[in-house]
């Protein structure tokens, strides 16, 4: 038995990490946090070894709570017809198959070539309401809204419900990734119930009247076979793309603009270069990618950078360090648009859950920071502010960021 490293001060939800993940990353391989009773995984090619195994890395508590939840909060879950195992990130084959395979067709690369022009032009009006004679939030001005509405208008979801899927989102996010209180847990899951409860009733409604959408892609589908592809399970798939197309692609904005301004020569190169955008996008991704952290559980013991792990260790797979691990990414802390392999970072997962908008959230990123820049040349950060993030592993990003122009 190869004894495993523990750092008993580890604590991702803990105010120093939360402010800077990596300032004080321990330099083990694999090493236990008690805070969470989880191992983590801070090295590339180990995160990338459990990608690509899914057999023996279980993706089962990819989105269960982090801590265990009262047995009140539970209930109310499974009362409401919220399953614990309910979405394709969690599932292992051949469940996963079920769902991932209609979803992937009908998030053609049509669908999202043709949405570049909505994109744009909602990145354009949004940047027009904004009163740049004045400092203001880029968050709330332009990362949060453009997502979210790109999002939920190509889903099918009505405009007037977005700010109710919004909040849920939120909930989600408090429940399975953070440490809520027992009742701010129990608000959470009262509020999950009603969050499926609409996607079922969204699902029976567009049943009956299609839009040109991605809703009405995966019915069409339903169509072929119903027994292939229940409402149900579509109801799941909007459940998946709901949040996952949404808060990340929030947090990478952000984080894109923050990491950018916070050198002024950066943003200035990029105004400069616009070309190199896309390229200056992915090394955020590989420098301080919005979902830093991804989780799994071993099904058998297996050793993983020289440590012996039972059956159902659970896996903390650090995706922030892994993309600072310096075999794969020389000088790792220097932050370079123009390294050759950013695209080698594992921000996107890797192997059968390989993320499947990373397109689109790319293609949001790029668009976003295209309309910024060449509105906001000298665009800077508003000095001296204490950038707020949300207490939960998964996904980071400035919760707001004061710029002025
Ligand atoms: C822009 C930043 C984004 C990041 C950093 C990101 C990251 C990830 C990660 C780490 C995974 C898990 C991969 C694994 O377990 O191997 C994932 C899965 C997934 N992502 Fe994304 N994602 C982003 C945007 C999006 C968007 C825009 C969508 C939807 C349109 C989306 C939909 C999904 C779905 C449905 C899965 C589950 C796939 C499966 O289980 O087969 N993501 N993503």
């Amino acid at each position: 038995m190869t004894g495993c490293p523990v750092h008993a001060e580890f604590d991702p939800l803990g105010e120093a990490y939360l402010r800077d993940p990596l300032a004080e990353r321990p330099e083990a391989p694999v090493f236990y946090a008690p805070s969470l009773d989880y191992y983590v995984v801070t090295r590339y090619a180990d995160v990338e070894r459990v990608f690509l195994d899914p057999e023996t890395f279980s993706a089962a508590n990819a989105q269960l709570p982090l801590i265990a939840l009262a047995p009140e909060v539970g209930r109310t879950l499974l009362d409401g017809g919220h399953r614990p195992q309910p979405s394709m990130v969690s599932l292992d084959p051949p469940a996963h198959g079920r769902l991932r395979k209609p979803a992937a067709r009908a998030f053609t690369p049509r669908r999202v070539r043709e949405m570049e022009p909505r994109i744009r032009a909602t990145a354009a009006e949004l940047l027009d309401a904004v009163d740049a004679t004045r400092e203001f939030d880029l968050i709330e001005a332009l990362a949060f809204p453009l997502p979210m509405r790109i999002m939920f208008s190509f889903m099918g979801v009505p405009e007037a419900d977005w700010p109710r899927l919004k909040a849920w989102c939120g909930s989600r996010a408090s429940l399975a990734w953070g440490r809520p209180t027992p009742d701010e847990a129990l608000h959470h899951a009262q509020q999950m119930v009603l969050y499926r409860r609409y996607l079922r009733d969204l699902v029976a409604a567009k049943a009956d009247d299609r839009g040109d959408d991605f809703a009405g892609a995966l019915l069409e589908i339903h169509d072929e076979d119903p027994e292939a592809l229940t409402h149900e399970e579509i109801a799941s798939i909007l459940f998946s793309l709901s949040f996952a197309g949404h808060e990340t692609t929030n947090n990478l904005i952000g984080n894109c603009v923050r990491r950018l301004l916070e050198v002024p020569e950066r943003w200035a190169r990029l105004v400069a270069e616009p070309d190199l955008i896309p390229d200056a996008v992915d090394e955020i991704l590989r420098f301080d990618p919005s979902v830093p952290v991804w989780r799994r559980v071993t099904t058998r013991p297996v050793t993983l950078g020289g440590v012996d792990l039972p059956e159902g260790a659970k896996l903390f797979l650090w995706l922030a360090a892994a993309g600072r691990d310096a075999d794969i990414f020389p000088e790792p802390d220097t932050f370079d648009p123009e390294r050759d392999n950013a695209r080698r970072t594992l921000a996107f997962g890797r192997g059968i859950h390989f993320c499947i908008g990373s397109a689109l959230g790319r293609l949001e990123a790029t668009l976003a920071l295209e309309e910024l820049t060449r509105r906001h040349p000298a665009l800077r950060l508003v000095d001296g502010q204490e950038i707020p993030f949300h207490p939960n592993i998964s996904f980071r990003g400035p919760q707001a960021l004061w710029v002025r122009s």
